[in-house]
């Protein structure tokens, strides 16, 4: 089995993002939640980790992102970088933490940055959370923007359908996008959006893009780790490759462990003091 490990030990930095775009050098991403995940995919070299908010899914079980809070953002953060060495660390701002409100979205902001000591946020929008973005920047915390399909804007979408195929969706993301360079992001993450246009984006802006089925014409890839190592067993859409089934590798060692135990096989004569 090959595994990929950089050399380059140096935290990555905002800064290096924006380099390796310029190199041609294509960004990792994953989303971690915990301590002993985020440690295992920082030694293996990942440039980015995202605490997204999809840890409502995938850690409590919510059918949306919705439901969980900045307190939860906040004790995912704080286990996620007591782990990281390495990896560039943003952590998603919760649906209601930032949305028509931008003191409260600094404040937000704020709280996520003192406490959790990660490296950036992420929040979801355009245009109508310009405000919000700005305050945020103003006070040095660097913001990576998140267009296309956005799930805290679920209810208002109604499906997880592919997102900006009408030509004024796309036209409204390009200039979305386009905004949060002005204003400052230093990356947009293009979620469910045809290639074309993502590719569109990337070769129009100067900071990084990262898409996540978005195809391979933009700077970057993230993935939901749970989806990519087959914990998410029952999510496969057509953009997830699937590394790993650890799923199923649960299952199955869990299934010889309460086999050995109601035999009475474990503990042996050496598993014992
Ligand atoms: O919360 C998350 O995991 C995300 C990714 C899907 C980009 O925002």
């Amino acid at each position: 089995m090959s595994t990929y490990t950089v050399e380059d030990k140096r935290k990555v930095t905002t800064h290096r993002l924006i380099e390796m775009k310029q190199r041609g050098e294509k960004i990792s991403m994953l989303t971690a939640y915990d301590y002993s995940m985020a440690k295992l995919i920082d030694q293996a070299g990942i440039d980015a980790i995202l605490v997204g908010d999809s840890a409502s899914n995938v850690m409590a079980g919510n059918v949306t992102t919705l439901p969980i809070t900045l307190d939860q953002m906040i004790y995912h953060g704080k286990s996620v970088m007591r782990a990281v060495e390495r990896a560039l660390v943003l952590v998603d701002m919760p649906f209601g933490s930032y949305q028509g409100n931008p003191l409260e979205a600094l404040k937000s902001a704020i709280r996520i940055m003192k406490e959790t000591h990660a490296d950036c946020v992420k929040l979801e929008g355009g245009a109508e959370i310009r405000e919000s973005i700005e305050k945020i920047l103003s006070a040095g915390i660097p913001v990576c923007g998140h267009l296309g399909l956005t799930p805290q804007s679920i209810n208002k979408f109604g499906t997880y359908n592919v997102r900006a195929k009408e030509e004024a969706e796309a036209e409204k993301l390009v200039s979305d996008a386009h905004m949060l360079e002005e204003i400052g992001c230093f990356a947009v993450v293009l979620e469910k959006i045809p290639a074309t246009l993502a590719t569109r984006v990337a070769g129009e802006l100067k900071i990084p893009v990262i898409g996540i089925g978005a195809g391979g014409g933009v700077d970057g890839q993230v993935l939901v780790m749970h989806d990519m190592l087959g914990i998410n067993m029952g999510f496969s859409p057509r953009f997830l490759r699937r590394y790993a089934n650890i799923g199923s590798e649960i299952i199955e060692s869990v299934g010889n462990y309460i086999k050995d135990v109601k035999s009475q096989d474990f503990p042996n004569e050496k598993e014992q003091y």
